[in-house]
């Protein structure tokens, strides 16, 4: 039976090629998208959305709209310099024809959570806003959460929108702290792994030459990425982040994890850190009463592309 996923996430480049990757595996029933701030507002974001499932020809899937802002502080701006004005490397695309539904994106994860106990899966792929708020409207989901797979963090190197913190965390360290607190299996696919898969250009050329209008789209938005990762590391080729959350729910087996509560920093100069308990478990400290986290922190990198690869043709 395909597993039930339910999608929050900021798109974003690398967000549309993770939700076309998993909108192509026949292993996954996506039940829903649900959008966040983070690439771009979350006005821009639901957009996108609704944009890539009329792209992929799954209009059937609902979007529901997330939150606008952090849950404590101001939204501190998109990543426009990553991902263009849009979200979508400023590619030109036509308004959406479908809409949002009538709920929103924390409403929604919960309704779905409790009408199908034990087999939603959630794949956060940017700021953990919305879950931290399904959770605040009803914390008795996570009896009935599955797993939780999320892009986001860094355990044992440094950031990549500071030198302590991942983008997707230092968006809302608060809800990211309320997560990684949550007593239901929780995978971290952060930067540990996401930066050790690399697409080579000749690897995305063969991404964007598929005919299909996935492949297409990619095709017009993943050169404002490239380019932004080619000035950032000095050499051509891009770190592949949200899919890896989808290969990670493909075949763990590729991934090695080690297992540690982690507590989120949120305030000084490590805000948005998301730091692993290491040692001195029996020392009472504020990782104390946490649950493991199943941190991701090496990976087949070149398994992990074919299977995308595979997946996208
Ligand atoms: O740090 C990488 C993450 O930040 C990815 O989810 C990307 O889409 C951005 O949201
Ligand atoms: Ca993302």
């Amino acid at each position: 039976m395909a597993r039930k996923l339910l999608i929050d996430t900021d798109p974003g480049i690398d967000d549309a090629m993770a939700i076309f990757y998993a909108l192509n595996s026949p292993e996954f029933e996506v039940i829903g998208l649900t959008s966040i701030f983070g690439n771009a507002y979350t006005e821009i974001c639901t957009q996108n959305a609704l944009r890539l499932l009329e792209i992929a020809d799954r209009t059937e899937i609902p979007v529901a709209a997330g939150a606008d802002r952090p849950l404590t502080v101001e939204f501190k701006g998109p990543a426009d310099f990553v991902h263009g004005a849009n979200g979508q490397g400023n590619a030109n695309l036509p308004a959406p024809k479908i809409q949002p539904i009538n709920q929103s994106a924390a409403e929604f994860i919960v309704d779905q959570i409790k009408q199908h106990p034990g087999e939603v899966t959630l794949a956060p792929l940017g700021p953990l806003t919305n879950i931290a708020l399904a959770l605040l409207l009803d914390p008795t989901i996570v009896d009935d959460i599955h797993e939780i797979v999320l892009m986001g963090g860094n355990a044992f190197v440094p950031g990549n929108a500071s030198p302590a913190a991942e983008a997707n965390i230092l968006n809302d360290p608060e809800a990211a702290d309320i997560v990684f607190g949550m007593q239901c299996p929780i995978t971290m696919v952060g930067l540990d792994v996401t930066e050790k898969v690399y697409m080579s250009p000749e690897v995305l050329d063969h991404i964007t030459s598929f005919d299909n209008p996935e492949s297409q789209h990619l095709a017009k938005i993943l050169p404002f990425y490239h380019d932004f990762f080619t000035g950032r590391r000095g050499e051509p080729g891009i770190h592949v982040h949200d899919s890896t959350v989808i290969s990670y729910l493909l075949d763990p087996a590729l991934f090695t994890t080690v297992k540690h509560p982690i507590r989120v920093a949120t305030s000084g100069i490590s805000r948005g850190k998301t730091w692993p308990a290491v040692g001195l478990a029996d020392v009472e400290s504020p990782w104390s009463g946490r649950r493991d986290i199943n941190i991701c922190v090496d990976v087949n990198a070149a398994k992990v592309i074919e299977m995308e690869l595979d997946r996208l043709k």
